[in-house]
């Protein structure tokens, strides 16, 4: 998880007025509380019973320093063989819901529909069971971020011809062998990360970049799968499993840097182009008009025949329109968002194409990883803005939520702890105060696990793992116990 990286900005101080306090409140009844993780992070067993390679095995293993020595995911936490543990935890913790993905190459080795690997059915067959049994509902990722290694091998995002029909069979599969166990659905996390780090701005696999173009094609392919998938639901599965879909979007708020109207629409614009990119498609079935504007103007300017951002055509825009049945955040910090000139026709970048002037100030409280500031009051200026903007009927789930430091420290509460209760005290003002229908809070994570290119050096575990030990063992730290009480008593309590 990086920042996007078009942000250039001179930080200074900046006075707040937001209010960080906590009141002991507690949130609706039926509220979903639970952890998220994800396959490539926690599971291990990279080759493990027929396994095939993912594009993170494969840039693990064939680039010096993709993660720091010695570490990667191919052990992680061992979870593929700790099932029966880690339920055990989550039962422990008292969570209702556990956010988890499925790892596409352990089911589909080559990513292609000709080749089930049963034994990667079975594993999360048994998870889902296991979780079921314990009253524990699964949220669960279709895709996060570890391609086969085989799809990528033919233009992976970029390949629309290749890349749509294989990830529409790979999710029908879910849904056969799934479906009837599991009611929430994601397509996707992350896709800013996944289109703007692997195919634009760098810093994520598979570094294909082409600046100012690969990022919105790979996102327009991935818009359109999710579309179909979506649709694919509703034609064969919707009646009979009657579970819901959406797409995991991550989004720092963009705080207008001062009460200017430039800043006010600085601010605005950053929030479209990021979290709208996926949103408003999802939701309005297009990019957000000001994007098309902007890029569309840029790709002029620039001397090209056509603009970089792609075109739905009619019916893909109708497939899409609508194809969500709630909507969802991975939330972590905020930046301020200041107005400034266009940059240069010359740079030809998404971050170009947004031309804001994000930063964090300096006394904004750091925590281990430089991006993440701890700003508990953009979490609430954040949803709510999601719920102006695309409305909240069908429920917003914040799918991720949580505080990086070393990963060592065993008595967090006055760090992690902390966090989440100042985080969480604003999402509660954002229930009660602004009237916004937040359905669910998903804490990242219920233990440490491989961070992308950190390894173990940053974490956010509630959880310590030993990843020297073979055994890979679990130790409660005091976070843990801080937020089993939150989700066993609904309520945040000093
Ligand atoms: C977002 C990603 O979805 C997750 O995989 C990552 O570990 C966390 N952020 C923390 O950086």
């Amino acid at each position: 998880f990086v920042q996007l990286s078009f942000a250039v900005g001179t930080s200074g101080s900046h006075a707040h007025l937001f209010s960080n306090e906590v009141s002991n409140i507690s949130f609706p009844n039926g509220f979903m509380w639970g952890y998220a993780s994800a396959a490539y992070q926690v599971e291990g067993g990279w080759d493990a019973d027929g396994k095939g390679e993912s594009i993170w095995d494969y840039d693990a293993h064939n680039h010096a320093n993709w993660f720091p020595a010695g570490q990667n995911g191919d052990v992680a936490c061992d979870a593929y063989h700790k099932t029966e543990e880690d339920v055990g935890l989550l039962v422990h913790q008292g969570v209702n819901t556990y956010r988890f993905s499925i790892a596409w190459s352990r089911v589909l080795p080559t990513g292609r529909i000709d080749n089930i690997n049963q034994a990667g059915i079975d594993y999360y067959k048994d998870l889902i069971k296991r979780l079921k049994e314990n009253n524990i509902e699964p949220l669960v990722t279709m895709h996060h971020w570890d391609n086969p290694r085989a799809i990528e091998d033919d233009g992976g995002f970029l390949n629309a011809s290749v890349f749509i029909p294989a990830f529409v069979d790979y999710a029908t599969l879910l849904f056969e062998q799934f479906g009837d166990d599991v009611k929430w659905w994601i397509t996707f996390n992350e896709p800013k990360q996944i289109c703007g780090g692997g195919y634009d701005y760098g810093g994520f696999s598979p570094q294909t970049l082409s600046s100012g173009r690969g990022g919105y094609i790979c996102a327009h392919n991935l818009l359109k799968a999710h579309a179909k998938v979506y649709r694919v639901y509703d034609e064969k599965y919707r009646t009979k499993q009657n579970g819901k879909i959406s797409m995991v979007i991550d989004e720092s708020w963009n705080e207008p840097a001062s009460n200017s109207s430039a800043d006010i629409e600085a601010s605005e614009r950053v929030n479209l182009m990021t979290y709208g990119w996926f949103a408003h498609p999802i939701v309005y079935g297009d990019y957000p008009e000001i994007m098309r504007t902007r890029i569309d103007k840029r790709s002029a300017q620039q001397g090209l025949s056509e603009s970089r951002l792609p075109v739905f055509t009619e019916e893909e825009k109708s497939e899409l329109k609508g194809s969500y049945d709630y909507l969802s955040v991975n939330m972590y910090t905020t930046v301020l968002a200041a107005a400034t000139q266009d940059f240069p026709i010359d740079q030809i970048s998404y971050g170009a194409d947004i031309s804001v002037n994000t930063y964090q100030p300096d006394d904004w409280e750091r925590t281990a990883a430089d991006w993440f500031r701890v700003v508990p009051w953009g979490a609430r200026h954040l949803v709510r803005w999601i719920a102006q903007t695309y409305g909240d009927k069908k429920g917003i789930i914040v799918t991720e939520n949580g505080y990086t430091d070393n990963g060592e420290v065993l008595d967090d509460l006055d760090t992690r702890g902390r966090f989440h209760k100042m985080y969480l005290s604003n999402l509660n003002d954002v229930i009660y105060k602004d009237g916004v229908n937040l359905i669910g809070y998903m804490a990242w994570s219920l233990m440490n696990d491989v961070e992308w290119y950190a390894g173990w050096l940053t974490n956010l575990g509630h959880y310590h793992v030993d990843f020297n030990s073979e055994n890979r063992t679990r130790t409660a730290k005091a976070s843990a116990s801080y937020y089993k009480h939150i989700v066993t008593t609904n309520c945040l309590l000093d």
